[in-house]
């Protein structure tokens, strides 16, 4: 048995999506746990660009198995036109098993999630507006829609009439907002069911009796530690947790199933919306990093904000998660900098602190104890392996290893499959 979680340690976008790619191959059946069309990564496979927000990136693996876990939450609308975009470039997706249990998100929840954003004003979280906040609110409140339902068509025109009944009341005389027709919503739901019907299944069924077989499994975290409802950067989080332990609830396996936690680290740090960020450079080498990066959001197109590596937050991830192996991302885009900077601890009123603290007040008042280390000019995007590294790169992992007490087994220098380097085995 043999099962891999793979975790951003970060805010997300720390290159998983690249990481699932790559251990892919090496695996049977690639699962996500948690969250949904918030996410977003790219694949690039021989000169193309694949954009991916819901489904694993295991999908261009044929002879793979690819699982939307219990634990999601899907946008019929979104997947069925990933779907499409898939098959209009020749992917099958008949490897695709979409949990029963998972959760729908509703057009209101969409609608809600705007909402409440524009009206938290100076307090907004800056969410992807995806629906994903209040379609895990009503999962919490046990009101929600669930993928079981689109194959009992009686039971889910009673739940989406008796769901309007309270949303269209919400959005009247909370929001002041335009209601929403129960038939319409019925029919296109209902529409939607039959083209989604023949990938619904039992996954946490289907993941265990792969394991039982002796299956090599992938699990993929979607956003990051620091987006991680219990452990992140609370109330900036998002509403699932994508921590390793996410697993074991959002795929239905129990903890001792999991044999290896991976952690993805990208070379900097980068965060999308509002929020402390301790590390975060608002000069000339953030853009230089922003631009070598192309670090603009997937699913918004956003700018992403860019800071130096954060290894307080990389050792908070190593605990809350127990990363075995850390795999790092990007280095390629470090290049071409005299110096690089590691942030080892925050001063906070004159002390320092080395473990990252719950408080947002205390986390906007942290400034940054940063470590300097030289940097290297050579471009490392063809290396062949580790032992090709400019001594100065090589340092700079050796520290982070050092800092962080995890080793790193993978590095990435580049987009494409091929600029993956392994040091280490993962499976
Ligand atoms: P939500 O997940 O749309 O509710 O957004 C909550 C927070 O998580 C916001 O700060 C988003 O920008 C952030 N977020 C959600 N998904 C991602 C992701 O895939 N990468 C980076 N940030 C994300």
């Amino acid at each position: 048995m043999s099962s891999v979680v793979i975790v951003g340690t970060q805010w997300g976008d720390e290159g998983k999506g690249k990481i699932t790619d790559f251990l892919a191959e090496k695996s049977d059946v690639i699962t996500r746990y948690q969250g949904g069309n918030n996410a977003g990564h790219t694949v690039k496979i021989a000169d193309k660009e694949y954009k991916l927000h819901l489904i694993p990136s295991g999908i261009f693996y044929p002879d793979k198995m690819c699982v939307l876990g219990n634990g999601m939450v899907i946008d019929l609308e979104a997947l069925i036109s990933e779907l499409d975009y898939l098959e209009e470039n020749g992917v099958t997706v008949k490897n695709l098993i979409i949990s029963d249990r998972a959760h729908l998100i509703m057009p209101y929840h969409k609608v809600l999630d705007e909402l409440d954003e524009e009206r938290r004003d100076q307090e907004k979280i800056g969410t992807t507006k995806k629906g994903i906040g209040p379609c895990y609110m009503d999962k919490a409140a046990r009101k929600g829609i669930r993928v079981c339902d689109l194959l009992e068509p009686e039971i889910l025109k009673k739940k989406i009439e008796n769901s309007l009944k309270e949303k269209n009341q919400l959005l009247d005389r909370v929001y002041d907002s335009k209601a929403f027709d129960p038939d319409k919503m019925v029919a296109d739901i209902t529409r939607y069911a039959e083209r989604i019907k023949p990938f619904i299944g039992d996954s946490s069924y289907y993941i265990n009796t792969a394991l039982e077989n002796g299956e090599k499994l992938l699990f993929e975290g979607a956003q990051g530690t620091l987006l991680d409802l219990d452990h992140g950067t609370y109330p900036f989080v998002t509403s699932s947790n994508p921590v390793a332990g996410g697993v074991c609830i959002g795929a239905g396996i129990g903890p001792t199933n999991i044999t290896n936690v991976l952690g993805v680290l990208k070379a900097y740090s980068t965060r999308v919306g509002d929020g402390p960020f301790p590390s975060e450079l608002k000069d000339d080498i953030g853009d230089k990093i922003r631009e070598a990066g192309g670090e603009f959001g997937t699913t918004t197109g956003r700018p992403r904000r860019i800071g130096w590596l954060d290894l307080v937050i990389a050792r908070y991830a190593k605990r809350v998660s127990g990363l075995d192996q850390i795999a790092l991302t990007l280095l390629d885009v470090l290049s071409g900098f005299e110096k690089l900077k590691l942030c080892v601890a925050y001063k906070y009123k004159g002390e320092t602190l080395k473990e990252f603290p719950a408080s947002l007040e205390v986390l906007s008042k942290c400034e940054p104890v940063l470590e300097e280390l030289p940097g290297w000019e050579e471009d490392i995007t063809g290396i062949e392996s580790y032992d090709d590294l400019p001594t100065n790169a090589k340092n700079y992992l050796k520290r982070i290893e050092e800092i962080c007490s995890v080793p790193i087994s993978v590095i990435s220098v580049g987009p494409g499959r091929d600029q993956t380097k392994i040091i280490k085995d993962i499976f």
